[in-house]
């Protein structure tokens, strides 16, 4: 099979007529396709004569190679190659690829540059065989003798050896200070201080990382590989492989799940174009589950809250520090502190937000980075705070809302923060919460209820898409856009069929191919206000470009109109809310004798317009945990989460990523660390056997309140992002529902049963 454009998704109709609105709840146009095996991943692509990488990983945290020992491995059966860093002068030098310096500037794992190890795990060299069998087989007979180097990899032990990052910016620096926070701490009435710890998390999805690279003959690659964005890809490969990105495809046309693993190119990529270069010939990299553990992963995070209030729960100051982890090799920064500048209204505030190099792989963004750790902290400690004021947390909460951002002085574009409390409050039935801990219980186990606030950025970015109208009544809709399981081909499909008023079957979506428009990576939960509103744009210029040919036919009942008169409805177009004659949309191609109608749009923010804004999504979390103190187990048996994320698109997949994002919760509150042995210098539990994620029998009742929220400064569809703040807010309301339940609080993340007993 050649490397073709992406396979055309087969759009299934949301109902009898597949007429759709904004805001229906339309299923998976590529469902059909995943459930069925016929959706091709980056790892299915075949091609003859197809060739199988396996990498090799450093056992050793910090040191040097001193031999790769790799005879053995070339005498098996099909091994056409091994590529290490020191090889004999007939073989490539693999530097040449990627730079030889130690810079990590452009990608944060140079595999096979030098004999440097920086981390366990790090890719070390490359089995290039005809089978995968062979060389898996050949990859474990390759000996390496190493010059092991005293490591570090404990961030609690060094903490205090953190410095600051490198580079920061507006969102991952620590908010701007206002007042005098550690006088006001002082001296205020009512305080908190805690620390806080959260473990290193994996990101686990499905789908393991995967490239199928083809050598073209001309010098081409034809790339499928799991990634979050094609554009961003190709831009890194051009730059590290020194080649125009004229020359490289990349294809994503469906992943299985990324959650921040797939923003930037991974070594199973590089290592395939390397190999590809190196053999002329087309080469396959696939990661085992356990090389999954051998890039990015979320930092373990240190961090320490101070509140200090008045007696009437007045927040008077806020000092919220943090530590987290980086490697030796490249800074990592996410949004841990930010949230404490703009969830609550403050006058005396500072942050804190240090980095701490480890021998360990770079850190990467994990689903809502930055917030998943310094929300926990915060929202925990307000519960110690409302405890310690002897005052109800949702009242607490409510007594120090913003009306405007605290950060900037700013209006907020749209906050239905409040909204969000009260409704999944009522929903929840907290009115009939008692304050004291230990106050409920059935049979042995101790119930307990609490709640926590979630806000994640409300983001936009550039994005262009292409809308073709065919005179057989299909629409083609292009763009680049990657769909990594959120159901973004679902979205954009319906977000054309309700703008050109067609069947959401007559819409045909590709995406994830970089010979289609550009678009940005998916990620930071924008690509529906991006993507999305390039495609709402896109189909608007067409609409303009169907009435001026309707305008202009012989008899036209749209004669003399104005374009703001006519609505596009039922395959046709009339003037609004006429009962009128109207015109079929493939009679205005026909009777205008054009074959095909085509428009362009160039979504480019407006960034001056838009900062003016504080722009965020918002939620409100209520949980339910029944906890056996005999065992230490905890059992989430109940949540309510009300969201406020501007206008939704698709109440179906849109409800998905909430539901989703509770059980990311529940799996960073109950069960998600990943265990370092500091003497050996490397990450214990690399399976899903030992790294715990949540089961069916962990998840029980889960409810979902979308908060109506039209936010036309985030995006013209009015949306802002669903993706990532569904997650957020819900290990600190399990960890208060523990103290409820317990009267203990766990500030430690997981809440593994030996800390809750
Ligand atoms: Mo997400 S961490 O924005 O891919």
């Amino acid at each position: 099979m050649s490397a073709g454009p992406a396979t055309p998704l087969q759009p299934v109709a949301a109902d009898g007529a597949g007429f759709v609105a904004l805001g229906d709840p339309v299923p998976r146009i590529d469902g059909r396709a995943k459930v069925t095996g016929q959706a091709r991943y980056a790892a299915e692509i075949t091609v003859d004569g197809l060739v199988h990488g396996v990498v090799v990983n450093a056992a050793i945290p910090r040191g040097r190679i001193l031999a790769v020992h790799d005879a053995q491995a070339r005498a098996v059966r099909g091994v056409l190659d091994v590529l290490w860093h020191g090889q004999p002068s007939e073989a490539p030098q693999l530097a040449h690829y990627f730079g030889s310096g130690e810079d990590f500037s452009t990608v944060p794992v140079k595999p096979l540059v030098s004999d440097r190890v920086h981390y366990a795990g790090q890719p070390v060299a490359l089995v290039l065989a005809q089978s995968w069998e062979a060389a898996r087989y050949a990859a474990g007979l390759v000996r390496i003798d190493y010059e092991r180097q005293p490591h570090a990899t404990d961030l609690l032990r060094r903490r205090a050896d953190g410095r600051a990052p490198y580079e920061l910016d507006e969102d991952t620096a620590p908010p701007t200070p206002r007042g005098d926070a550690d006088a006001a701490f002082a001296i205020a009435p009512v305080k908190m201080d805690a620390e806080f710890h959260q473990a290193v998390e994996h990101h686990n999805p499905m789908e393991l990382h995967a490239s199928t690279v083809i050598f073209e003959g001309d010098g081409r690659l034809t790339i499928h590989d799991k990634n979050q964005g094609g554009y961003a890809t190709r831009k890194r490969l051009a730059k590290v492989f020194g080649l125009p990105e004229s020359q490289l495809t990349l294809l994503n046309t469906f992943v299985g799940g990324a959650f921040g693993s797939g923003l930037r190119p991974q070594y199973n990529l590089l290592l395939a174009i390397v190999g590809a270069l190196h053999l002329r010939r087309a080469v396959r990299v696939v990661l085992t589950r356990q090389q999954m553990f051998t890039f990015g992963h979320r930092p373990e995070i240190w961090q320490r809250v101070r509140l200090g209030a008045a007696r009437d729960g007045t927040l008077q100051a806020l000092i919220h520090e943090a530590v987290g982890e980086t490697s030796r090799v490249s800074d990592f920064t996410e949004m841990v502190t930010r949230w404490s500048g703009t969830l609550y209204r403050c006058e005396n505030l500072r942050g804190d937000y240090r980095v701490l190099p480890l021998d360990l792989p770079t850190p990467l963004d994990m689903r809502a980075p930055g917030a998943a750790s310094g929300l926990f902290a915060l929202e925990v400690a307000m519960d110690e705070l409302a405890q310690a004021l002897e005052m109800d947390p949702l009242a607490l909460r409510l007594h120090n809302h913003a009306e405007r951002s605290p950060s900037g002085d700013k209006p907020y574009s749209s906050k239905k923060l409040r909204e969000c409390y009260l409704l999944a409050a009522e929903r929840f039935g907290w009115s009939r919460r008692h304050p004291q801990p230990r106050s409920m219980c059935e049979g042995h186990e101790l119930i307990g209820w609490g709640m926590a606030s979630g806000q994640w950025i409300a983001e936009q970015q550039e994005a262009q898409a292409r809308v073709v109208w065919h005179a057989d009544g299909c629409v083609d809709v292009e763009t680049a856009a990657s769909d990594i399981g959120t159901g973004t081909s679902t979205v954009l499909a319906q977000v054309a069929a309700a703008a050109l008023g067609m069947r959401l079957d007559d819409v045909r979506v590709h995406i994830a191919d970089t010979r289609l428009p550009q678009a940005p990576t998916e990620g930071g939960s924008s690509h529906v206000a991006s993507v999305g509103s390039a495609v709402d744009g896109a189909c608007e210029k067409l609409r303009k470009k169907v009435w001026q040919l309707a305008r202009a036919m012989a008899g036209s009942p749209l004669a003399g109109s104005e374009f703001a008169d006519v609505e596009f409805i039922g395959g046709s177009v009339r003037l609004r809310n006429s009962t009128g004659d109207r015109l079929g949309l493939h009679q205005v191609l026909a009777g205008a004798g054009v074959g095909t109608l085509e428009a362009h749009f160039h979504l480019e923010p407006d960034e001056d317009e838009q900062g003016r804004y504080q722009r965020a999504a918002h939620s409100a979390v209520f949980c339910e945990v029944r906890v056996d103190e005999a065992m230490g187990t905890v059992r989430v048996t109940r949540v309510v989460s009300a969201v406020a994320c501007g206008r939704i698109i698709n109440e179906l997949t849109a409800r998905s990523q909430v539901l989703g994002g509770i059980v990311w919760g529940i799996g960073q509150a109950l069960h998600e660390g990943t265990l370092i042995d500091h003497g050996l210098g490397r990450f214990m539990t690399v399976d899903l056997a030992n790294y715990h994620v949540p089961v069916n029998a962990d998840v029980h009742s889960l409810e979902v309140i979308f908060v109506p929220e039209d936010d036309r400064i985030v995006s013209r569809l009015g949306a802002k992002g669903v993706g990532e703040i569904g997650g957020l807010g819900v290990a600190a309301a399990i960890s208060n529902a523990i103290w409820h339940a317990t009267g203990r609080r766990i500030r430690v993340l997981p809440m593994t049963p030996e800390k809750v007993m």
